[in-house]
């Protein structure tokens, strides 16, 4: 299967970025900082990385993420004629429950997690299992823009400009065995910096797992990701790794990922346990599907608010149908919610 990557004709980039990050960008792409003076916009600051996207913090990032940028391949897929999500929306409006229950919880309280040093693990059926520090990871992938849609099963979305790298590329390399029929994420578990875990009212059991079949996973889609908006990931956006599968609801979008198991059964992922009935496996974005206490058929697309609510059609796979529905051909999706 091939990811239909944009013709210059399917979309303007000026289309999909906001008008100062447009501008920003094109002054790294192009012009000379000579003629930028001409043109009467700031110059860039030449010691650091300069921000593409308005309001991404550019400093702080170790030297592996820094050295991986240089050789990022920007823009790898767009989305047409939707605006990418301003970046403070993006970073303050989160779901990642080990640092607390409301949204604005994890950027308030994720700045205490350590993510270097940082080990993952690769097990199960693998030929080639390993334990890596996060930089030797990543060392054989190049970085690629991807800008996703994400829709989350609480009816909201957004557009979101990730940095990361196919998860098909990393199978090849540890090589699954002819037992490995899923896939299985774990999250961090640590509660000395995670709130959220000391909490008495979390029905949570912890770690939060994820998975995918292994089809899903080698999706071309389907990304393990360490940036966003040209930056690494803060921590409330599951820095220093995450998955990104942008056909499905974005709870199966595990964050700060720890260990990655190839297994023969299919995992019981965080949200399958708490409520089977509301949340299932597969969690394709599905607007014909409602969730037993809402309807999937619309979303609130961030930002959003009480004057312009900015409520849109979900579209059936988020809008990835071309690449991802013969994954799914024959089956009952009502059953495989
Ligand atoms: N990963 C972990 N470890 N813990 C979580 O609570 N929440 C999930 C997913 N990944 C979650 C997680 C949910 S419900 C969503 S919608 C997305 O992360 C939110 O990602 P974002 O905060 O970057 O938008």
């Amino acid at each position: 299967m091939l990811i239909k990557f944009p013709k210059a004709s399917d979309c303007q980039e000026s289309e999909v970025t906001p008008a100062s990050i447009y501008f920003s960008r094109r002054a790294l792409l192009g012009g000379s900082m000579a003629a930028l003076a001409a043109a009467g916009l700031p110059r860039l600051a030449a010691a650091a990385e300069p921000s593409r996207y308005a309001g991404a913090a550019a400093d702080g990032a170790p030297a592996w993420f820094k050295d991986k940028l240089a050789a990022t391949q920007w823009q790898a897929m767009t989305v047409a004629g939707e605006a990418i999500t301003p970046f403070k929306d993006a970073s303050s409006y989160n779901n990642y429950y080990e640092f607390g229950a409301d949204k604005g919880d994890p950027a308030a309280n994720a700045s205490g997690m350590k993510t270097e040093p940082w080990t993952v693990v690769v097990d199960g059926e693998v030929g080639k299992p390993g334990r890596y520090a996060l930089e030797d990871f990543i060392k054989p992938y190049q970085l690629q823009e991807r800008i996703y849609r994400m829709r989350c099963v609480e009816a909201w979305s957004m557009v979101i400009p990730w940095l990361g790298f196919p998860l098909a590329d990393l199978l090849k390399q540890v090589q699954p065995t002819s037992k490995a029929k899923y896939i299985r994420f774990e999250t961090l578990q640590d509660p000395k910096v995670m709130p959220g875990m000391r909490s008495d009212f979390a029905l949570i059991q912890w770690p939060y797992i994820e998975g995918l079949r292994l089809d899903e996973a080698m999706n071309p889609l389907t990304l393990l990701a360490v940036g966003m908006y040209g930056q690494q990931l803060p921590n409330q956006n599951g820095a220093p790794l995450r998955l990104v599968v942008p056909w499905k609801y974005g709870f199966k979008g595990v964050k700060s990922i720890v260990r990655i198991s190839l297994v023969e059964e299919q995992p019981q992922t965080t949200w399958q346990n708490i409520a089977p009935d509301e949340y299932g496996f597969f969690a394709n974005v599905n607007p014909t599907v409602d969730h037993p206490r809402w309807t999937q058929a619309r979303e609130r697309r961030l930002p959003s608010g009480l004057f312009s609510p900015n409520v849109r059609d979900t579209l059936m796979f988020n809008g990835y149908g071309e690449e991802v529905a013969s994954l799914y051909s024959g089956m009952d999706l009502r059953k495989n919610y």
